[in-house]
This record gives C-alpha cells, structure tokens and sequence, in this order.
C-alpha cells in the first residue's frame, strides 16, 4: 500500500481547533506537523493527543546546538514515538552524526530530516551571515551532507526537491512544504507547488497547513488533495 504523503502543519494558537483538527484529520493523513511555535504552547501534550487518535507526529523542531546537546534532545524525543524530527544542516556534520549514533538502536527512533537553508532567506540575506554562491548549489551540497552524515532525508521547497532528489536518489526522503491545491491562495509563500507537482518532482511527503486549517471542511480539502495526488 502507499504510504499516505499528507502532512498537515497544525500552526494555531487556538487549542480547540487544533485539538478538533487533530480528532477528524488523524484517521486520513500522513501525519500531523507540530513546530516550535504550537510546541512550546501546547507541548507534549499535543503530541500525546495526536498519538491518542492513531495519528502521526512530525516534531519541527529545527534543533541546532553543540553535538551533545542536540543529541541528547533527539534521545528525549526518541523515547516519545514521533515520526520525524528536524535539525539543521548547518550544525555541522559532528551534531547530525551524534544525533544519529545517538538513537539508532532506539526501536521508535524517529526520522531525522535535516534543514538546509530557510526559504525565507534569499542570496543576499545568506551573503550576509557568510555564505555565498548559487543557493541551489548551496542547498545541494547541504543535503549532500545530510545524507553523509547519516540523516534519513530533507526538508525541501519545491523549487529544490527536483534536483535533491535527482542527485540523491530515491531511497532519500524529501518532506515539501510550500504546497498549495489549485487555485488557492499562495499565502506569504513564494515558491508554491500544488501537491501533485511536488510529488512529481520527488517528495515523499508535502506539509500543507492552511489551505487545510483555515478551510470550512477540513476533511474535504484533505480528500481532495489525496485524489489529486493519487490521480497523478
Ligand atoms: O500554511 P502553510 O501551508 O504555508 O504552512 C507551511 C508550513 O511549513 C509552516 O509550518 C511553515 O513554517 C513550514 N515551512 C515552510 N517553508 C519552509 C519550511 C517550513 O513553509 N521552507
């Protein structure tokens, strides 16, 4: 059977929404994406109640910190079941590689998935804290790198999970956000795909939060998405 690509980022404050989204979503999507911002709200809580439903967590935590700081937050959360966890590349390829050595012998390790560059930053941005060069280039290399040091696979916008993928196989996981169905609204986000063109160009898993979150019917939308996945 196809793994299910969907994941839904749960980015509000609102804790009956979020909790409402969770109970009617966890039965059909992939996955449920909790970053720094619902976590420090809500905590484990959150990631006990998605777990509660059947549903999946994917914890974007975007850890970057001295090796054995990471590591040991990557034990911690290793310990809780959830599905995929983030650090960023640029800690180094010590920090990934601890944290990998750190749970490979864990039974519910979760997978690790390593941050390239943000999206929100453009070349002169990145000029600026010293890192120079074509970004796609940059953004290869990093995953390059990711994959070196033993991480499960990437984040990715759309614009670069064709040529990650191309250059690091199939087996690397690619995790798209920036996923709008068609016709909706792009939001602040710059470089958009619908979900069949990021599965297209090699995403394992596409993150689309509002789209879904701020619809009337929620589950609608999801379904829709799946179909249109499914159809490609
Ligand atoms: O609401 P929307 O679909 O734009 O949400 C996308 C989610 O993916 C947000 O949680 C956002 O922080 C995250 N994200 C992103 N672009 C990246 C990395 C993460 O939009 N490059």
């Amino acid at each position: 059977m196809r793994v299910n690509p969907l994941i839904v980022a749960l980015d509000t404050r609102n804790r009956d929404i979020i909790m409402a989204l969770v109970e009617q979503l966890a039965p059909a999507v992939g996955a449920f994406k909790v970053g720094f911002f619902p976590f420090l709200l809500f905590g484990w809580e959150l990631v006990e109640f998605i777990h509660s439903k059947g549903g999946r967590v994917f914890l974007d935590l975007k850890l970057h910190d001295i090796p054995n700081t990471v590591a040991n937050a990557v034990e911690e959360v290793a310990r809780t079941g959830v599905f995929m966890l983030t650090l960023h590349i640029l800690g180094g390829r010590e920090m990934m590689e601890e944290a990998v050595q750190r749970v490979q012998d864990c039974p519910s390790r979760p997978l690790l998935l390593g941050v390239t560059l943000l999206t929100s930053m453009n070349t002169q941005d990145l000029r600026m804290v010293g890192i120079k060069g074509p970004l796609e280039e940059r953004v290869l290399k990093l995953a390059h790198l990711a994959r070196d040091s033993g991480l499960d696979g990437v984040v990715a916008s759309p614009l670069e999970t064709l040529s990650i993928r191309k250059a690091l196989g199939k087996g690397f996981i690619i995790v798209t956000p920036g996923v709008r169905p068609p016709g909706s609204s792009p939001h602040e986000q710059k470089r958009v795909a619908t979900p069949r063109e990021a599965i297209m160009a090699g995403a394992h898993y596409i993150v689309v939060g509002r789209p879904i979150c701020e619809a009337k019917d929620p589950l609608a939308v999801v379904q829709d998405i799946l179909k249109e996945v499914e159809t490609q």
